[in-house]
């Protein structure tokens, strides 16, 4: 049996070749077998935190100050340590110098409205607050407009290596470093722009897999090393060594028409890995798509 995958990403399609989107709801559904569904306090927090930031997201007012409890920052130094340990084997330079300039730490969890404040400093980035996943259209818009989508919930205590859902721990150690690069930047925000104003859904979804297979699974050659750089891989202890070391899963040279061919299950560990030369090189060929694609965006 395949393990299960420890986060889904935003505005999720169960399979990528059906392109459905998610509602956007208004209150907080926690789906069926999720590790906090019978935990009424939990679910009492979820709410709470699902209101304030959905509040802060529609009426643009930035992430809002999160008073974390003492059960969120157990989680938090017993989950980032271990994943700090991997990221100084595995991760791309980037990252790194990224994580350590944003003053990332173990003990505390960070406040996403300090990480904007330092990303938008650094690249013109911004963290728009989310309440939990947003429609795909919803999600590409707002990184069309240069703000990525991050939440502010902790996953739940009972497994806090995993979470079926994208929390705090996905995105702050996984997506929010990489922003202050920017190339990464750029890549993203393109990315964005193109999947925002196409209303093909092919293209769409030839998009979403070249963001599948880069911002969120992509590895990258460094100095002939292969380094991580993917959220989904750096926010999960089982995706790093199985991405780079796994002989289950195949590892591939970043070939754009390859990528956008090839489908990914977001519930499971990735089978199914590129390695790009450097993030430039994406850039390149991102561009080169959409031009192809004839989508106006650039
Ligand atoms: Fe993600």
């Amino acid at each position: 049996m395949k393990e299960a995958n420890t986060l889904v990403e935003y505005g999720t399609v169960i399979n990528a070749n059906v392109m459905v989107e998610p509602p956007d709801v208004a209150e907080l559904i926690l789906d069926p077998g999720h590790p906090g569904e019978n935990d009424l306090g939990y679910i009492e927090r979820r709410k709470e935190l699902f209101a304030l930031c959905r509040k802060h997201r529609l009426e643009r007012l930035g992430p809002p100050f999160i008073t974390y409890n003492a059960e969120e920052t157990r989680i938090w130094r017993e989950v980032s340590p271990k994943l700090d340990e991997l990221h100084r084997k595995h991760a791309c330079a980037m990252y790194l110098k990224a994580k350590d300039d944003l003053a990332i730490t173990q003990t505390e969890i960070p406040q996403l409205r300090t990480l904007s404040e330092r990303v938008n400093r650094e690249t013109n980035m911004h963290l728009v607050p989310a309440e939990g996943a947003l429609p795909y259209r919803t999600f590409y818009e707002y990184i069309a407009e240069r703000g990525f989508p991050v939440t502010q919930f902790i996953r739940h205590g009972s497994h806090p290596e995993f979470t079926p859902e994208p929390d705090m721990i996905h995105d702050c150690l996984g997506h929010v470093p990489p922003l202050m690069n920017q190339d990464y930047a750029e890549l993203l925000t393109l990315i964005g722009k193109a999947a925002a104003t196409t209303r093909k859904g092919d293209q769409v979804l030839a998009l979403k897999r070249f963001s599948w297979f880069s911002i969120e699974f992509g590895l990258i050659e460094e100095q002939s090393e292969t380094k991580v750089f993917g959220a989904g891989i750096l926010s999960s202890t089982g995706e790093i060594p199985h991405s780079l070391f796994s002989k289950d899963v195949t590892r591939r040279p970043f070939v754009t028409e390859t990528v956008i061919t090839t489908d990914y299950d977001p519930s499971y560990m990735q089978k199914d890995f590129f390695i790009a030369p450097s993030l430039p090189f994406l850039r390149r060929e991102l561009e080169a798509l959409v031009r192809r694609f004839g989508i106006p965006v650039l």
